[in-house]
Formats: C-alpha cells, structure tokens, sequence
C-alpha cells in the first residue's frame, strides 16, 4: 500500500509519519520547495512533541519520502490524501482554493485507479467539488479511469499530535463504495488493533462532524468564559464552579477551563466557516455566532484588567509569560497573545516577551512591533511593573518565586490560564488576578 499525502504542515506532516510508522509506504508532498529541502535534511518545519524521532526513523528505514512533485508521485499512489490549508476566505468561508488546485492536478496526472481522501477541514460538498474537478480532467484528457472519494476529517491536537494519530479516540471515515471501504479499512487497520474505533458514514456526515466538533468545543469554551466574567462580579470562583458542573457525566470535566479566548489554526476559522455555511443554507447559527464574539472580547480581558491597574500604560514594563496558542507547539495562528501583544504595543509599553518555542515564529509575525526577547522567564520579568501569563507551559507552572520577585519592579501577576493560586501568590506579595477566580 503506498500512500502520497499532499500538503505537508501539522495535519500532513503528521499524518504522514504516523502512516510510515505503521508499515506504510508514504511520500509526503508539498509545494513549499524550502519545506521539502529541509525534510530532506531531517529539519522538521513544525515543533511537534515526538515528530522529530518519528521521521528520522522512518525516513532511515525507507517508509517515508519528501517530494515536491505530485504528478510523480501520483503515479506510484495507492491512495492520495489532501491535507492542504483552508484558510478563511474575506467573507469568513472556507477558501478551497488549494484543495481544489490538488483536486485538478490529480485528474492532469492519473493514470489509474485512486482513492482521494480529503484530510483537510472542509464544508460539506468539498468532497463532491473534488470529484467533479477530477473528472473534469480526466474527460479533457480522454481517459476513462475508475476513481473513488472519500472524507477522513483529522482530530489531532496541535501539541499532542503524534499521540493522537495513534491512539486516536476515533477515527471519521466517509465513503461512497466498497472499494474504498476496503482500501481505509487496510489502512487504519493497524490503529484498530488497539481497540481504537472507525466510525464509517456518508461522505457530507463525515464532512459535517468535523465541523460540529470544532464549534461545540469553541461554544464550550466561550461558555465557560462567559461564566468566568459573571463568576468576577458576583464573588464566585469559576474553578469551583467547574469541579461542580464537571461532576456531572451529562457535563464532563474536559474542556471547561477558561481563560483568554482559543486561538490556533482550526477553532476561530472553522467556527466562521460553519456560520457561513449556515447562512447559506438558510439558517443562522445563532450559538456559533455568540461563541465567536465571546471569543473576541475574551482576548482582550487581560488587557482590559491592567488597563484598569495602569490607566496609563505609557512607558510602563510589562513581562509576558508565553506566546504560542497553546503549549507543546511553535504554533502562533490567532494566537490571543497577537491581539494582547499589539493592543500593549498601541500603549506605548515595553514589552519583553519570552516562550521556550515560539519566539522565532512570533518575530516573524510582529516584525513592525519593538518587543524585547528575553532568554528565560526570570530574564523576562526584569524590572517588570507586571507580568502576563498568556500560555500555560509546564516550565511556567512552579517558578521560582523569590527570583521572580527580586527582578520585579511592581509585584502584579495577571494570569490568563488560571494556573496559579490566587491566595497563594497575595502570601508571596503580588497582587493576582486570575480569569474568574478569587
Ligand atoms: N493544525 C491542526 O491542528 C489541524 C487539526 C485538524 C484539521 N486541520 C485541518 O487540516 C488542514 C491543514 O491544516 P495544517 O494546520 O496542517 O495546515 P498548514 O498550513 O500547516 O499546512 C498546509 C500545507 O499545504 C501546502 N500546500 C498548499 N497547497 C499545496 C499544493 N497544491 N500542493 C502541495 N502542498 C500544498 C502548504 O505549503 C502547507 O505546507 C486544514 O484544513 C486544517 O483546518 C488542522
């Protein structure tokens, strides 16, 4: 079985390896020449805990291949994966651009059967539009070849990726024939043998339940950020509340943490994407909609909250603790701590910043902003009149506090991920705010 992955970012990269490491043969493809040449060269484009050993290898036992020539590829393929980007578009849709610029190259340079299986996150119909432009090319080449398409949206969480892949809670696959059936079951059985469940459906179900899992998780957070900000003004603890609604099974204890809004690449544009596809179908998404403007406001909350400390920021220190969206990635999309980050800049602060892995990605992000990148995070806090916690790295969880506290100018600790004890940091002399917590 040989597998050619087309886009080689989180999920393509990922996924990739993962196949490779169950026995699979596996190119990985993308246009990105720069990418290739440094995998190539065992450089992985993405901090990924585990990746790096994963390909190494793999690459060594001759399973995983890095090319930028899909036509080549496509001839030696077994069955081709789109795991493309689908950024938003102006209006806040999927832009399919790129996975329908893969759809058509794969109809140029087919010369037998395939099975094309759409990775990427991608409204409900994609799968059919790809078929459409596949078939389209085949027709303007004269060829008659039998194809098939499938949906596997991917799950994985940036951070814990590669444990995901293989261990994965379940695994969406949808499917139009039993060929194709067949040629997924082969491939993901080696991940079943663990009990790990393949959930087979129609094509747009599959489609759909991505999108369904991104927003109930996205209305999730916002909920309980919106509980946090009431929790602030009526004297309540939300990290009580959440231990004592989490207790419900109908509930669960996962994913009820508030804090500073979700970024990253899937939640904020998968939640517009959905609200689109509503719209166009005649329905408002009322509840992904609120998720979205909660969403928004909440980036800003720790801005807000030292703003009412320092009505005047000007020329004020400010320490930042973290920078990627979340921990255990280099990852900086719709990072909150872009929207902190230029909304202290307009202030006139100076800013130093520091986290273990997304400095560099952060540099190039805010080129236009003057920040100052610190070593560690006692560097950081350096004559500091506040510090910011934005995301929740280990190496963040236990400080030394007396170190911190020396390099301080003002002891005031905002902490955007509840992670400290609020009674704790007032006996160590800081003053503490956390996000609806006392
Ligand atoms: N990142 C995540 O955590 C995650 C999780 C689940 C699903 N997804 C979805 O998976 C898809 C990919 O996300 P990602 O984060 O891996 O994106 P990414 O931006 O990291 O990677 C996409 C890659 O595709 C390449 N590419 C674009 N056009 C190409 C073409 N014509 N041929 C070959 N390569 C091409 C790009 O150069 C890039 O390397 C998106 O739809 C996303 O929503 C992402």
């Amino acid at each position: 079985m040989r597998a050619v992955i087309v886009g080689t970012g989180y999920v393509g990269l990922v996924t990739g390896t993962c196949f490779a490491e169950m026995g699979i043969d596996v190119i990985c493809v993308d246009i990105d020449e720069n990418k290739i040449e440094n995998l190539n060269k065992g450089i992985s484009p993405i901090y990924e805990p585990g990746l790096d050993e994963l390909i190494e290898k793999n690459v060594a036992k001759g399973r995983l291949k890095f090319s930028t020539n899909l036509s080549e590829c496509i001839e030696e393929a077994d069955v081709i994966f789109s795991a493309v980007g689908t950024p938003p578009d102006e209006d806040g849709s999927a832009d399919l651009k790129y996975v329908l610029d893969v759809a058509k190259q794969i109809g140029q340079n087919m010369n037998h059967y395939c099975l094309v299986v759409t990775k990427s996150t991608v409204p409900v119909g994609t799968a059919q539009k790809v078929k459409q432009v596949i078939q389209e090319e085949l027709d303007k080449r004269g060829k008659n070849i039998d194809f098939d398409i499938a949906s596997n949206p991917e799950f994985l969480k940036e951070g814990n990726a590669v444990s995901d892949f293989l261990s994965p809670d379940r695994i969406v696959v949808g499917l139009e024939s039993e060929k194709a059936e067949e040629i997924m079951n082969r491939l993901y059985k080696p991940f079943t043998l663990n009990g790990h469940n393949v959930i087979y459906m129609d094509v747009p179900s599959a489609e759909m339940t991505k999108y369904a899992a991104n927003a109930m998780l996205a209305v999730r957070i916002s909920f309980m950020n919106e509980m946090a900000n009431l929790c602030e003004k009526v004297g309540a603890n939300v990290n009580m509340v959440r231990r004592g609604i989490g207790s419900d099974p109908r509930i669960g204890n996962k994913f009820l943490y508030s804090g500073i809004g979700y970024g990253g690449s899937c939640f904020p544009k998968d939640v517009k994407a959905l609200y689109k596809t509503g719209l166009e179908n005649g329905i408002e998404l009322k509840l992904v909609k609120a998720a979205e403007e909660r969403n928004n406001e909440q980036k800003l909350v720790l801005f807000n909250k030292l703003k009412a400390i320092y009505p005047d920021l000007t020329g004020k220190t400010i320490a930042i603790w973290g920078l990627s969206f979340k921990p255990e990635t280099d990852d900086m999309r719709e990072a909150p701590s872009l929207y902190i980050l230029n909304a202290l800049s307009k202030q006139g602060c100076k800013i130093r910043v520091y986290d273990p892995i997304a400095m560099e990605e952060t540099k190039r992000r805010l080129i236009n902003l003057d920040l100052e990148y610190c070593q560690d995070e006692y560097e950081v806090v350096e004559n500091a009149d506040a510090l910011l916690l934005l995301t929740e790295w280990k190496e963040f969880r236990l400080p030394k506090w007396d170190r911190v506290k020396e390099k301080m100018n003002k002891l005031i600790l905002l902490d955007g991920r509840n992670i400290y004890d609020g009674n704790e940091m007032r006996a160590l002399g800081f003053y503490y705010e956390g996000i609806g917590t006392k």
